[in-house]
């Protein structure tokens, strides 16, 4: 049985003090309902938000993480370090970084094994570009993306792994894809997942859906029945808005 999981991504956002106020905000709200939630904050805050919610469901998320324990890599920030402030989850592969900041499959899949080795559950980001889905290339691209993300991870851990499906032109550009069209990518990754692993694996895995996902269209996306959560970018950022998505 999948239990929904709506997870916000505030990527470069918020001030401390801005997200001290989310937070009492939130938590307020949050009691009572039994979805699966976090919120994936930039690393200055995690430590701040894991106190702010203790004695909550709410869990914390990073945006990124990089697969060495240590060692000489200048602003970077590893995996044992988000394990040591008790971060739930962690972003990979968003598309944001995997445009400017040089992600690519194989780095991927080298911070989802690391992360894999502890505790911190993977949020895994696929999703095509414009020209992709402009080409009909969105199928090929997702699965390439998937068979690059997966390359040499055992069943019981993929498992683990919650993907997000995020087309990277409905992202934070106000255009969502269609209930349909997200349903369709959803039920493809999740038959791609069965290729590779099997029908236990494929039935058990968390797919969201991310790219603009607001209160006004939450409930059809989440209505779908490939599609167990969001990732949500812009309206993740206030408290009422991303309650109302959960509440969907
Ligand atoms: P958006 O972002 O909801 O602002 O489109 C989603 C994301 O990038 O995770």
């Amino acid at each position: 049985m999948r239990v929904p999981f709506i997870a916000g991504n505030w990527k470069m956002f918020k001030t401390g003090q801005e997200a001290v106020t989310f937070a009492e905000e939130f938590k307020e709200k949050y009691k009572g309902t039994d979805i699966k939630t976090a919120i994936c904050a930039p690393y200055v805050y995690l430590s701040l938000l894991k106190n702010l919610f203790s004695g909550t469901n709410i869990k914390v998320g990073a945006q990124n993480a990089f697969y060495e324990d240590e060692g000489a890599y200048t602003g970077e920030v590893s995996v044992k370090m988000l394990e040591d402030v008790g971060v739930d989850y962690c972003v990979i592969g968003h598309s944001e970084r995997r445009q400017y900041f040089g992600e690519t499959n194989e780095s991927v899949n080298k911070k989802l094994k690391r992360l894999l080795a502890g505790a911190i559950t993977p949020i895994l980001c696929v999703g095509e570009n414009l020209e992709q889905r402009e080409k009909e290339e969105q199928y090929l691209v997702v699965r390439d993306q998937l068979v690059g993300a997966f390359a040499k991870i055992e069943a019981e851990d993929a498992q683990r792994i919650v993907i997000a499906y995020e087309p990277v032109w409905a992202i934070g550009t106000g255009k969502t894809a269609t209930p349909q069209q997200a349903e369709d990518m959803c039920e493809f990754i999740r038959n791609a997942i069965e290729a590779l692993y099997g029908e236990q694996v494929a039935d058990e895995i968390v797919i969201q859906y991310g790219g603009s996902v607001k209160p006004a269209n939450a409930t059809e996306i989440m209505n779908m029945p490939n599609i167990d959560g969001a990732l949500v970018g812009g309206a993740s950022l206030n408290a009422s808005d991303f309650m109302e998505i959960i509440d969907f």
